[in-house]
């Protein structure tokens, strides 16, 4: 019996040991590497900045969204980007409708399939004034990419804007109206 039960202790301590560890790690799943950046919550009720395709390897099309501080500024055209202010850029594969496409005498219906990743770009001047200013983070299925790399990455290239139009603030979205 003693044995038993001790057992069980052990077994108790095992699991919730390891459920801890798994908690843990779902936590840290929602943030960034580099910079702790998360996915906004309410972010897919925001309102839409402007749309792009990229063809090629990524062959997705995209919708850029904004906080209200990332909105009022695109809108009025002020830049640096204020302080608080979040963009975050939907992807989802580039797909044709045969379905849709029934309907018209050609083929030219393209819609958004999948969604690919969802990327965050945060306005911290403190906070992340070594990178321009800007916390990025990508996020596939609503869990962060924990790839380093791949987070350095952004404002590397993000930072390339700079040499070619000094007041885009690393960004490279126009408002569309
Ligand atoms: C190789 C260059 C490159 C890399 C790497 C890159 N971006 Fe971008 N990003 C762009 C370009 C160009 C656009 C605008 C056109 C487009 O979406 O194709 C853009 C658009 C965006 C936008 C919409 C606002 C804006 O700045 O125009 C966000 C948000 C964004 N990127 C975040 C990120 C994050 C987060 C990462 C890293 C996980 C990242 N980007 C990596 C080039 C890059």
């Amino acid at each position: 019996m003693k044995h038993l039960a001790t057992c069980g202790l052990a077994f108790a301590m095992l699991v919730f040991g390891v459920s801890a560890v798994v908690a843990a790690q779902r936590l840290d799943d929602q943030s960034s590497p580099l910079y702790g950046v998360k996915l906004p919550e309410g972010y897919r009720d925001w309102k839409l900045i402007s749309v792009a395709h990229e063809a090629g390897k990524n062959n997705d099309i995209r919708a850029i969204l904004g906080n209200d501080i990332a909105v009022k500024a695109f809108r009025e055209g002020k830049r640096p980007f204020p302080e608080g202010a979040v963009i975050v850029r939907l992807a989802w594969r580039f797909e044709s409708s045969p379905r849709n496409d029934s309907v018209f005498p050609a083929p030219q219906s393209f819609v958004a399939g999948v969604p690919v990743n969802v990327q965050v770009s945060v306005k911290d001047a403190r906070r992340y004034a070594a990178s321009g200013g800007w916390g990025y983070g990508q996020f596939e299925n609503g869990v962060a990419n924990h790839d380093p790399a791949l987070t350095r990455a952004c404002f590397t290239c993000h930072a390339k804007l700079d040499a070619l139009d000094k007041n885009a603030d690393l960004v490279f979205t126009d408002y569309s109206q």
